[in-house]
């Protein structure tokens, strides 16, 4: 096949049939497909689309592209993956609570990029933890521990790093169906037996509009349903950071205080973080039919937490990886801490009814905490904590949040930041819900009965 009339067929509005999609994605992994026609493919099916089965068959031959794991473990293999946002930490809790009802988690996670955090660059704060293991060191700890978290590997799913890294630079990343197809090639190269998407949607997510993450949660339920894998997305709000940190070790402390109910610094599980790590945890567990029901698993990962099991686990993990033995009894002796600690305040007393979140994302970067290139290197320490959360009452000068910061310079201009993104009302907002929609493959979209929390 000629790659120029493959492109030529879908700039002109035609349908790829599955032969065609693998001798294209064969060449992109190959290397005989140029660059300059992966871009005009790419912006023609940015504008023409693809219809489901066509981005089926995309899914299938990228996932097929490199490696693809197979797994003989006493359990359910499944996974959840999240669209990105501030201060996500789900992966980090959910993955040993899983592992502690008897599922099997391999968890490939990415770097943060722009204003999201992400999971790999949390886990690199932690001296010693090998992120970019082998595939047989992986696996090794997936089948001991019943979990493992690293970072994307040049074995799986090597078309979409090609496709995506051109992309990234021909302003043809916000297309549905080559969002779906790249997302659920790396994660279906995992062998899993169930997938659950965490789909987030609000002004620091990447789908800013509730329409457009509906969509690509269909279009992801379908997708992954049709290739072979059953997944059910869940919509979540990103209109304010999930948890009350962002930043890497930060969050990584965050995480053993939710795993441990305070146990690192004291800080007890907040709400709108236990509400989705419980909503995407109960589809992982019935899905892999590890409960029967919901409410069965909510019992089931709730005890995870209060045994200290899900906690054994992690720890479990972090020592297979590589890492301190005693990180989750000590996480402050092995972690980095930034030099400078600086409180922003509440210019006026009110209720705090918007954080533009999307901000507070970029202002971690700022801090040296994020990046704006792939290829960027991060500092560890910074972040935010403290941070007052979408309907908090606050006096004047009351803390909104507290910055870890390398530099004075810095901390003067996140602050600004910082205060400039909390907006600060004299009544308090109305209730939203986190957990927004469920989304399944058939298309249905239900509302969770959930009280809706601020
Ligand atoms: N994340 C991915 O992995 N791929 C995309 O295309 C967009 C976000």
């Amino acid at each position: 096949m000629l790659a120029q009339e493959f492109i030529r067929h879908k700039r002109d509005h035609g349908t790829h049939d599955a032969g065609r999609i693998d001798e294209f994605i064969d060449g992109i992994t190959s290397g005989e497909v140029a660059d300059a026609q992966i871009a005009a493919w790419a912006m023609a099916v940015f504008l023409n689309g693809l219809n489901l089965d066509e981005c089926v068959a995309l899914t299938r031959a990228m996932t097929h592209s490199g490696m693809c794991l197979e797994w003989r473990v006493d359990g359910p293999v499944v996974d959840k993956h999240s669209t990105g946002g501030v201060g996500d930490t789900v992966s980090l809790m959910l993955a040993p609570m899983i592992a502690a009802c008897g599922g099997f988690v391999p968890m490939i996670s990415g770097r943060g990029l722009g204003h999201t955090g992400g999971t790999y660059d949390k886990l690199e704060s932690i001296p010693g933890y090998r992120a970019a293991p082998t595939i047989t060191e992986f696996r090794k700890v997936v089948e001991r521990v019943g979990c493992s978290i690293i970072g994307q590997t040049a074995d799986l799913a090597p078309a979409d790093k090609r496709l995506y890294a051109i992309r990234d630079v021909t302003s043809t990343v916000e297309s549905i169906p080559m969002i779906t197809a790249s997302i659920l090639s790396k994660k279906l190269a995992e062998g899993l037996g169930t997938l659950v998407m965490d789909v987030k949607v609000g002004r620091g997510a990447f789908m800013e509009r509730d329409e457009d993450a509906v969509e690509l949660a269909h279009s992801i339920a379908r997708v992954a349903t049709e290739a072979g894998t059953p997944t059910v997305a869940v919509l979540t709000d990103m209109d304010q950071p999930l948890g009350s940190v962002a930043g890497n070790a930060l969050e990584i402390v965050y995480a053993i205080d939710y795993l441990t109910d305070g146990g690192a610094t004291g800080t007890r599980r907040e709400s709108r973080m236990d509400e989705v790590v419980m909503a995407l945890g109960v589809e992982m567990l019935t899905g892999g039919k590890l409960a029967a029901s919901p409410s069965e698993a909510r019992v089931m990962l709730l005890k995870t937490l209060d045994s200290g099991t899900a906690a054994e686990r992690f720890a479990k993990m972090v020592r297979s990886m590589g890492g301190p033995a005693d990180l989750v009894t000590d996480p402050w002796k092995h972690l980095e801490r930034a030099p400078i600690t600086v409180d922003v305040t509440a210019e006026r007393a009110g209720f705090v009814g918007h954080i533009d979140t999307r901000h507070i994302g970029l202002a971690v970067g700022v801090l040296g905490g994020g990046r704006s290139r792939p290829q960027d290197s991060i500092d560890h320490t910074v972040g935010i904590t403290s941070l007052a959360a979408v309907g908090e009452q606050v006096d004047a000068n009351q803390r909104l949040a507290t910055i870890h910061a390398r530099t004075n310079e810095t901390a003067d201009r996140v602050g600004t930041m910082i205060r400039s993104a909390y907006s600060i009302h004299p009544e308090p907002p109305t209730p939203r819900l986190t957990v927004r929609q469920r989304v399944t493959s058939s298309g249905a979209a239900e509302v969770p009965t959930e009280i809706p929390t601020i």
